[in-house]
């Protein structure tokens, strides 16, 4: 979703702009602009589409030149994706680029700007009006003033003409991330940070910040000078090459082993229980997040009632935070996410917290904003995803989930020992398993060929069973755009079924935990009515259309890790047939920073 990318430094800033808009395509976006300053004056470039459209566009033009810049990869929310609605936008002497949502733009618009000319249908080009408005000289004084009037989200980078050495940056619920060094680089995320960077600074809300080519000044929204710390910067992790894989989905769906051992590793055995020490029996406890960080909600949820007996229920983040939750500082409450920046989960954390409950994060990204503000933050091992449908985060979500409820049963001795010794041992082949589970690429490239065509897919389960289905069907539709239902089995015949007629592919995803006959039945109702039944199972008593035998996870509890595995494969191969892009899927975003 929007990313935002600065540089001021002494080399040329289009190159690094450029590029460094390529290492923030992966959030999704559907056109793209940069800005430069030079001793004539700021330059603009944007277009809509991919960022090689506007590579060429300012390739031709050649004048793109001067050591200082911004750009931005939009992601439509307010007017369509079109050249005059990408960023950057002008008005008078400032030239802006904006991630986020200025929710009241049009109040703004109607009270200030009312004799202002638009040129786009965007909430951003208000907050470029509103600077200049208020522009009489100080660009920091502009700048606040607009600052303390926007509702809403916003990252903003901002250049104004009267001080050609300088980036202005405004900062409320969206990243922002400074590095500075040899050069200093401003970005939405590390990733495109520059790697000459010594120090990391990271923006927090109610910031704007000067950047100048070697050191930057920080500000709060009345212009009190701010002393800030940054961190060292470390290049380390940030690196993300495809290497011999057509796509960084199926690269990532071969590193999670190594993402799930690596996981295991840091957070299992008693000694690493130490964090969490202080964490008492809450009396209810809740998971929070977004979409596959969610389902892993669903599975945690499983494993946590199990081991600790307490009542434990997972809501997605968008619905939670508007539902009044009963929290009190004896719930906890669990926000899992990957970015870190997903808008409504640090939204859903932040009103936990209000409310006196411990957070607690499993998070991939310890930079983020969710990892940063959680009382507590365990870390998916799962290192840089760069496609947007996740696979190795989710399984390292899992990982941790399982290490989490394992500790939380020690701590408060809700389990017997020897039971969690033996699921300590299982967690630790756990990677072993998914190794295993990957041998069934082969089947699952053939299962594709017959998914072409399809228009309409079902995913049944129950318990385990049934959240690994909400998963892969989600991750069906995200890429391959084939419309697709998880259903808990036994609730199909209370409506869903007149939906199966002859040919339906219903995916039976039979797990452990579930007696057999129970699912058998269920695939036999849907069977009877012409579905073609494809399940997925580590039983040979389950009969279906075609039944795949499935690796199972050493411990029937885990089986949701291997389980899914077929099924990211799956739909890897059914969209790569139908010709779809698969690491960035349209209208997705990897990071949704907008509500
Ligand atoms: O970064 P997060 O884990 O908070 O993101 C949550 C969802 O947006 C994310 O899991 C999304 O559903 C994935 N693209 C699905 O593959």
């Amino acid at each position: 979703m929007c990313g935002i990318i600065g540089y001021n430094g002494t080399a040329q800033a289009t190159p690094f702009l450029l590029d460094g808009l390529k290492k923030l395509e992966y959030r999704g976006y559907d056109s793209a602009g940069i800005a430069v300053s030079d001793t004539d004056g700021i330059k603009t470039e944007k277009r809509k589409g991919k960022i090689d459209a506007l590579a060429s566009a300012v390739r031709k033009r050649n004048d793109m030149t001067g050591t200082i810049g911004i750009g931005h990869t939009r992601w439509a929310t307010h007017g369509a994706a079109t050249n005059s609605n990408a960023h950057p936008h002008k008005s008078g002497k400032f030239t802006i680029v904006h991630n986020g949502i200025i929710e009241n733009h049009k109040e703004l618009k109607e009270k200030y700007l009312r004799l202002c000319r638009f040129d786009s249908d965007t909430d951003t080009e208000t907050v470029a009006h509103l600077i200049n408005r208020h522009y009489s000289g100080n660009c920091l004084e502009a700048i606040a003033q607009t600052a303390r009037l926007l509702e809403g989200s916003f990252a903003l980078a901002i250049l104004c003409e009267d001080e050609p050495n300088t980036i202005f940056c405004a900062k409320k619920s969206s990243p922002l991330l400074i590095g500075v060094g040899d050069e200093a680089s401003v970005a939405s995320d590390i990733s495109a940070i520059s790697r000459k960077s010594d120090s990391l600074y990271r923006m927090d809300d109610g910031e704007i910040a000067a950047i100048h080519k070697n050191k930057v000044e920080f500000y709060d929204f009345e212009l009190n000078e701010k002393a800030k710390s940054a961190s060292p910067f470390t290049a380390g992790n940030n690196t993300s090459e495809k290497g011999e894989y057509e796509h960084f989905m199926l690269k990532e769906i071969f590193e999670q082993p190594e993402a799930v051992r690596k996981t295991v590793e840091a957070y299992i055995g008693a000694d690493k229980a130490e964090l969490l020490q202080q964490i008492k029996k809450p009396t209810g406890i809740y998971i929070v997040a977004c979409g596959s960080a969610y389902h892993a909600g669903l599975i945690g949820r499983i494993c946590i009632e199990k081991l600790t007996k307490t009542p434990t229920s997972v809501e997605t983040a968008s619905e939670f935070r508007y539902s009044d939750p009963l929290i009190d500082e004896n719930t906890s409450v669990i926000i899992i996410s990957q970015s870190g920046e997903t808008a409504d989960s640090l939204a859903a954390l932040r009103l936990a917290k209000s409310k006196g409950a411990k957070t607690i994060a499993i998070v991939n990204v310890p930079e983020s904003s969710i990892a940063l503000e959680s009382d507590f933050a365990i870390y998916t091992k799962a290192g840089a995803e760069i496609a947007v449908a996740t696979t190795k985060a989710y399984s390292a979500q899992l990982a941790a989930l399982y290490a989490l409820s394992i500790h939380f049963a020690r701590i408060w001795q809700t389990a017997d020992s020897k039971l969690l010794n033996t699921l300590e041992q299982s967690l630790e082949q756990l990677h072993e398993n998914i190794r295993e589970a990957l041998c069934l690429e082969k089947q699952m490239k053939e299962i594709a060929q017959h998914m072409q065509n399809t228009q309409h897919t079902y995913f049944i389960g129950r318990g385990i069973g049934f959240a690994v289905a909400a998963e892969a069907s989600l991750k069906l539709k995200e890429i391959s755009y084939i419309h697709s239902e998880a259903y808990a089995a036994g609730e199909l015949k209370h409506g869903t079924i007149s939906l199966i007629e002859k040919g339906t592919k219903v995916f039976a995803v039979c797990t452990p935990d579930t007696p057999e006959a129970k699912i058998q039945s269920n695939i036999d109702e849907v069977a009877a009515r012409g579905a073609n039944v494809i399940a997925f199972t580590s039983s040979p008593n389950i009969k279906a259309n075609t039944t795949v035998i499935s690796t199972t996870a050493s411990h029937p509890l885990f089986s949701a890790s291997t389980q899914v595995i077929p099924f990211q494969l799956l739909a890897y191969y059914t969209a790569k047939l139908r010709g779809c892009d698969i690491d960035k899927p349209r209208n997705l975003a990897k990071s949704v920073t907008v509500e």
